[in-house]
């Protein structure tokens, strides 16, 4: 090698290592746009999975005055329920995880044991009710359920529901491989290859009801049993992805909790754990990519700076302005409407003589004319009690008069609750601009629940960390990549 070869080399070297340098020197800052479960998990797994010399600042914006989102507390006659994301799996690990890292309690959630009463409504009569035991002797409540048990088996048929349960089993054991450990785990870079590694994805190309049916369940039990459920916990008919469909099923077994006195505490208190600057009260109306920094700015009038910018809510009814622009698939939300009432269900809207024949929990199956898709008691006053009433189009006044006989005190809220589900189901990219842009919530077209964004959440952070560490020195333990095809194998990164 020459001499002038080798000056323009090291020339080269010194220019390469200054450019470089820089990212040496300053920490990465990013920018987080919502504050619910999401968001939250993102600033924690990304101070968990490195160090203040790659992740720097982290700024959550929220637009609501308290964190949480979707997990939120409704205080109605001076007690406090979940009025949105309310009940937790005994499998979903990283709700546990921070159940105990920030010294939360977990609860049962109320009435949510066995001995809950229920009745499918179809407009004009209850289809299916179980015996409701008012006795307190122990003896008797068992003997009630143990008839409850064979009221359901003789109209469900044994094998039809113990496929159900087989088939939510098999689901719910497939998602726990996203608590493998990083060296088994890639990082995945899309909804796609996330879903094709666990061996979920195929049960998001067909509907709850085509998958049931092929698993061999009797019609009767997908049309009211299961109908409720998804009714219940994604406001649709079992017309939604089987993915969907197992885990909304999922949410109706056994050994459901909650957090003692509200789910968003999660929320809080990682933000609060995660160093991050939060900033209330301010929406985020535009991001444009200035070249290497995203600048985001807000209501307020201000403008931040940030390399990495994460969206943490879905962009479905928002309209924040993306420059350059990004396109992502149609996707609509189900609206959920969410009605409080504390007073008396009439019984004479069930065609029953007293109140007391009205089940716990009131699911219905799919027929046009029905104006609500569930009521369930929350809790038992002396004189009254407190219902939740969930419904896909706001509940009339006039309408909950007819219901009521008595109503004290009624809160409504509409919520852009859940994608509507498809099958087949498409998805967002993870990445919305080959940079350093993320969509969190591309994973809700797979299911929305908490967990799962957590889950989604741990993965944007691995995928953040490994994408920056081609430019920093970043020493975490060994990352690799996993795309939507599985051939593609990123570990150079
Ligand atoms: C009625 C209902 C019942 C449910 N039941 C359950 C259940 O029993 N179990 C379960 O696990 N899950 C349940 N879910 C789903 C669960 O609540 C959600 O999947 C989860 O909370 C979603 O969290 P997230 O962080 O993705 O989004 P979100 O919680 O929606 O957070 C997004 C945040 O971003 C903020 N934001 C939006 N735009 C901007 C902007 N431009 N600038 C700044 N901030 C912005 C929003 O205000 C919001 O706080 C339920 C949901 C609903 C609505
Ligand atoms: C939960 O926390 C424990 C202890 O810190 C950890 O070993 C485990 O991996 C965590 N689980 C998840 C799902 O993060
Ligand atoms: C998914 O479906 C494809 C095509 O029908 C099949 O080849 C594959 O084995 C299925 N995967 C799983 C995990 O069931
Ligand atoms: C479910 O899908 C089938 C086939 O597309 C359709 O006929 C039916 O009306 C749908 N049911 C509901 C409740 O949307
Ligand atoms: C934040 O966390 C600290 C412990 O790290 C705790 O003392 C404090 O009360 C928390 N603040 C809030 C608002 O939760
Ligand atoms: C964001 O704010 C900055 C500073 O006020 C301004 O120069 C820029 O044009 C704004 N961007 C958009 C997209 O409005
Ligand atoms: C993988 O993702 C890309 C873009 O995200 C998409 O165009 C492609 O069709 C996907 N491939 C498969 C096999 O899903
Ligand atoms: C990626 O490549 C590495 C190293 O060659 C290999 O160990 C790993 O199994 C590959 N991963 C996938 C998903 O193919």
């Amino acid at each position: 090698m020459n001499k002038q070869h080798q000056r323009i080399t090291s020339l080269v070297i010194c220019s390469i290592l200054l450019l470089l340098q820089p990212f040496h020197v300053h920490p990465h800052t990013v920018c987080i746009i919502g504050s619910g479960i999401g968001g939250a998990s993102v600033a924690h797994f990304l101070r968990r999975y490195s160090d203040p010399k790659t992740i720097g600042q982290i700024r959550i914006f929220e637009r609501n005055g308290v964190v949480g989102g979707r997990m939120a507390t409704v205080t109605i006659a001076g007690e406090t329920f979940e009025a949105g994301g309310s009940i937790l799996h005994p499998k979903n690990y990283h709700a546990l995880n921070y159940t105990k890292y920030l010294n939360l309690q977990a609860s049962k959630p109320k009435h949510a044991d066995d001995s809950l009463s229920l009745g499918i409504w179809d407009g004009h009569k209850f289809v299916y009710k179980t015996l409701n035991s008012k006795s307190n002797l122990p003896i008797i409540r068992r003997l009630v359920s143990f008839a409850n048990s064979i009221i359901m088996l003789l109209r469900y048929g044994v094998f039809s529901l113990f496929r159900m349960s087989s088939f939510v089993e098999v689901a719910v054991n497939k998602f726990l491989r996203y608590y493998e450990v990083f060296e088994s785990r890639p990082v995945f870079e899309s909804v796609e290859g996330m879903l094709k590694w666990a061996g979920l994805y195929n049960l998001t190309r067909r509907t709850l009801g085509e998958e049931l049916v092929e698993v061999g369940l009797s019609p009767l039990l997908i049309q009211e049993l299961v109908t409720i459920i998804t009714r219940i916990n994604y406001g649709q008919s079992v017309n939604i992805s089987g993915l969907a469909g197992a885990v909304s099923l999922a949410g109706s077994g056994g050994g459901l909790w909650a957090v003692e006195g509200g789910n968003w505490q999660m929320a809080a208190g990682l933000i609060n754990r995660s160093d991050v600057v939060l900033h209330l009260h301010e929406e985020i109306e535009s991001v444009s990519y200035l070249g290497d920094v995203y600048e985001l700015n807000s209501t307020e009038g201000k403008s931040y700076n940030c390399q990495v910018a994460v969206v943490a809510t879905p962009l479905d009814e928002l309209n924040i302005l993306f420059n350059p622009g990004i396109s992502i698939p149609p996707r609509k939300l189900q609206h959920t409407h969410a009605t409080f009432v504390r007073g008396l269900l009439n019984p004479a809207y069930f065609g029953l003589d007293e109140i007391s024949d009205i089940p716990e929990l009131v699911g219905t199956i799919e027929s046009v004319d029905l104006p609500f898709t569930s009521i369930s008691i929350l809790k038992q006053h002396e004189k009254d009690m407190t219902y939740k009433i969930f419904s896909r189009k706001p509940m009339a006044d006039a309408l909950l008069d007819d219901i009521f006989s008595l109503r004290v005190e009624t809160i409504k809220i509409n919520w852009a609750a859940y994608p509507h589900y498809h099958a087949p189901e498409t998805y967002a990219p993870f990445i919305l601009d080959g940079k350093h842009l993320y969509y969190f919530n591309a994973f809700e077209n797979a299911a929305s629940t908490m967990e799962t964004s957590a889950v989604s959440a741990e993965n944007i952070a691995r995928l953040i960390l490994l994408r920056l560490s081609g430019q920093v020195d970043y020493s975490s333990p060994n990352l690799q990549s996993f795309s939507n095809d599985s051939a593609e194998n990123h570990s150079e990164l």
